[in-house]
């Protein structure tokens, strides 16, 4: 990269330009823009075309200090993920706002504690405990598929890509006959991931996404809504019941509001959750000896859980704005700049983990910040770690041998990324 001639502040426009570019989330130049970034400036400014200028933040520390002060730095004044600018305008024409939402990652005190603390408590181990039995059945009939396809699979195809969505469904009580309808609108409001469905977006005029974009968050508004009436009348132990029934300040919550719960909570766990999945089991096949370990030392899974989430760190960043000036890393940052924390970076910080790049089982400790940090931190991470570490209970007991069978494959896309094509080999025991 021509790096050398760059000033101090600014992020040289090559590396900026990585940031930006979902293909390179794909072929893993990210990790080298990320590793150039901690060493020669970890707190810099990338300007790339058609983007307002942001603050990058790759090193762990970092993370944790911004998102440790919340009132300093917020996530609703400005667009929570990297949108550019287009996008951007089109978003306001049609929310008013920076965000097509008002979820919890698109909120901030006094708000966010409110609504958080509706669900905070069902999203705990010792609640998401009376469902282990469900998820464990999920699981196994998840795994029996796998061997039956006699030896040879697309892991993210077979395996991990339905069983957290259905994991998910089940939680919040949708029935299994409109998973189909739930994942496309999931994908047709937050993913032009695939860069054919993002070029015919792209095609559109300004107004016609927006009618787009109005009609799916109206299908959702319409799905959710009878499911509201439902438990309302008719309380279930299931999530819906929570959130339908949940009430601010003695009402129940406005409905845009109650429509991004419901959508936070449908779409938030399945990407990432089956994207670490994956992650674990590219591990294993590409190394042998790691495979070995995990085998001989069943104790191990929670380890590869978490080792999993760090290695492949599916959600690559969410964004900040300051609400005032301030300092940090010796950096005069001023209200209203917009900072992109760069999780996937902190988790190959060389300050902070030994040999970052290797994928290590039984590392301890393993302080990743693959879930965020602070008051925002993933409320889901007790599920999501649960729903993997029973999928390995479930498999790897029947797994003799595991190997790659060809190319692995990325989702390109700078906000959350994985595998979409994971061929392994398997030997049943
Ligand atoms: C928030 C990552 C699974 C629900 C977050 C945040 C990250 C993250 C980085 C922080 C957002 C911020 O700081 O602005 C992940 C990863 C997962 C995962 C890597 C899987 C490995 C799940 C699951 C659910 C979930 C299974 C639930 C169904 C949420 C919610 C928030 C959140 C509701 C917003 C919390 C708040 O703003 O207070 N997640 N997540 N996540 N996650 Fe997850």
């Amino acid at each position: 990269m021509d790096t050398a001639t760059t000033g101090d502040l600014e992020i040289p426009a090559d590396i900026a330009a990585t940031l930006v570019d979902p293909v390179a989330y794909a072929d893993d130049r990210i990790h080298d823009s990320y590793r150039w970034l901690r060493a020669n400036n970890p707190l810099g400014i990338a300007r790339p075309e058609k983007f307002d200028p942001f603050w990058v933040v790759t090193k762990h520390a970092h993370i944790q200090a911004i998102s440790r002060q919340n009132d300093l730095f917020h996530n609703a004044d400005r667009p929570t993920t990297l949108t550019n600018q287009a996008l951007e305008e089109r978003v306001r024409k049609i929310t008013g706002g920076p965000n097509l939402v008002r979820s919890l990652v698109q909120m901030d005190a006094p708000d966010h504690p409110k609504y958080r603390a509706l669900t905070q408590g069902w999203f705990m181990p010792a609640n998401l405990g009376k469902f282990e039995g469900r998820v464990r059945e999920i699981a196994r009939s998840t795994v029996r598929r796998m061997l039956d396809r006699g030896g040879a699979c697309d892991f993210v195809e077979d395996v991990a890509l339905g069983y957290p969505l259905h994991v998910i469904m089940e939680i919040l009580g949708v029935p299994e006959a409109d998973e189909p309808r739930m994942l496309k609108l999931t994908q047709e409001l937050f993913g032009p991931q695939d860069p054919d469905t993002a070029r015919v977006r792209d095609a559109l005029s300004a107004e016609q996404v927006s009618v787009m974009l109005q009609a799916i968050i109206a299908d959702f508004s319409a799905y959710f809504r009878k499911i509201t009436e439902d438990r309302r009348q008719n309380p279930r132990d299931d999530l819906a019941t929570v959130i339908a029934n949940a009430k601010i300040g003695g009402d129940y919550m406005p409905e845009h509001d109650q429509t991004s719960y419901y959508m936070i909570v449908a779409t938030a766990g399945h990407d990432t959750t089956s994207s670490s999945t994956a992650g674990a089991i590219w591990a294993l096949a590409r190394d042998p000896a790691e495979f070995a370990k995990v085998k001989a030392n069943p104790e191990l899974i929670p380890g590869l859980v978490d080792e999993s989430i760090r290695w492949m760190t599916p959600v690559k960043h969410f964004m900040r704005s300051a609400t005032a000036d301030t300092e940090l890393g010796g950096r005069k940052i001023a209200k209203g700049d917009w900072l992109m924390l760069c999780y996937a970076s902190g988790n190959r910080d060389e300050e902070v983990f030994e040999e970052p790049d290797r994928f290590r089982s039984d590392r301890k400790p393993n302080r990743h910040v693959a879930f965020g940090y602070g008051a925002h931190l993933c409320l889901g991470q007790y599920l999501a770690k649960l729903e993997m570490r029973i999928l390995f209970e479930e498999l790897l007991p029947h797994l003799k041998s595991l190997s790659l069978d060809g190319e692995v494959k990325m989702t390109q896309a700078y906000f959350v990324n994985g595998p979409k094509k994971l061929p392994i080999r398997f030997e049943v025991n």
